[in-house]
């Protein structure tokens, strides 16, 4: 199926490696030219550029700490200025400190809370108005399903998350009539270098979770994001989809 990306511009972010790297290679295997955001892995960012590049496609890496609004619209104007336009967001950058929450301290809440919720923000603000001009825009939120159905340790990425789902279905509403799309794609335990000592300490009893028996892989989320930024997503709006092998049915 051609997802028609053709001439359409992406923007990804926390887009260096695994979900969001993911994302940013199925957007550009379908023919967008992608913008690709890093905060701090510039040279994956770059790698994962020139692997685009390589293929006939077009890509750039971006620096933008997405906490930080002047930065972020800085990042959305040099896009909208190297590429053209602005035609899909994905607001994939997000920060999660697994602890109990009566261990964790005003320190550890904040980062949580100015990645995952003030940056998908500060994206949303910046990119909407050019978004808004192609008249079939796209926004993507990438969450986890602990914002959804809680989820123990990760109280405070779950409460970020689920103000994202809010401002998600608010923008649905006020930006439907430009045909912009905003959705969010809500994701169970995608298996990354992250976390791996405490995932192989607990995978039997994890995968138990998962009705289809496995974790997640990047590849698992990245072409149901494609299809959602694609013209075939132009009747689909406000919704949270959970990509997670069956661990969360709501
Ligand atoms: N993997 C999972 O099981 C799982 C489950 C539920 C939800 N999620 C969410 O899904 C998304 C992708 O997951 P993942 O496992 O691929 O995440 P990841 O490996 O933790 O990568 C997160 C990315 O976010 C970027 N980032 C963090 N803070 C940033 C900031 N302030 N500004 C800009 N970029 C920032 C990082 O960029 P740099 O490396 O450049 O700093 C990194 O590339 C994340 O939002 C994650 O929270 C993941």
């Amino acid at each position: 199926m051609d997802l028609q990306l053709k001439g359409r511009v992406a923007l990804v972010t926390g887009a260096a490696s695994e979900v969001g790297q993911a994302i940013a290679l199925a957007l550009a295997a379908e023919g967008a030219a992608v913008a690709l955001n890093y905060r701090s892995s510039a040279e994956a960012a770059e790698a994962t550029a020139r692997q685009i590049t390589a293929q006939g496609g077009r890509a750039k890496a971006y620096r933008a700490d997405v906490s930080d609004f002047a930065a972020v619209t800085a990042m959305v104007d040099s896009v909208v200025r190297d590429f053209g336009g602005l035609n899909i967001l994905v607001n994939n950058a997000g920060l999660a400190k697994r602890q109990r929450f009566a261990d964790s301290r005003p320190d550890d809440w904040r980062p949580q809370i100015d990645t995952c919720l003030y940056g998908a923000i500060h994206c949303c603000h910046a990119a909407i108005p050019h978004l808004e001009k192609g008249k079939d825009g796209r926004i993507v939120g990438v969450i986890g399903d602990s914002s959804r159905v809680g989820e123990s340790g990760l109280s405070i990425v779950a409460a970020a998350r689920a103000g994202v789902v809010a401002l998600m279905k608010s923008l649905a509403r006020e930006l439907g009539r430009s045909g912009t799309t905003a959705n969010v794609v809500s994701l169970g335990l995608v298996e990354t270098p992250h976390d791996r000592d405490w995932l192989e300490q607990n995978r039997e009893k994890l995968t138990r979770l998962y009705p289809v028996r496995r974790l997640g892989k990047p590849d698992d989320v990245a072409p149901m994001v494609a299809l959602l930024a694609s013209p075939y997503g132009g009747w689909i709006t406000g919704q949270v989809l959970s990509i997670s092998g069956g661990y969360s049915m709501v």
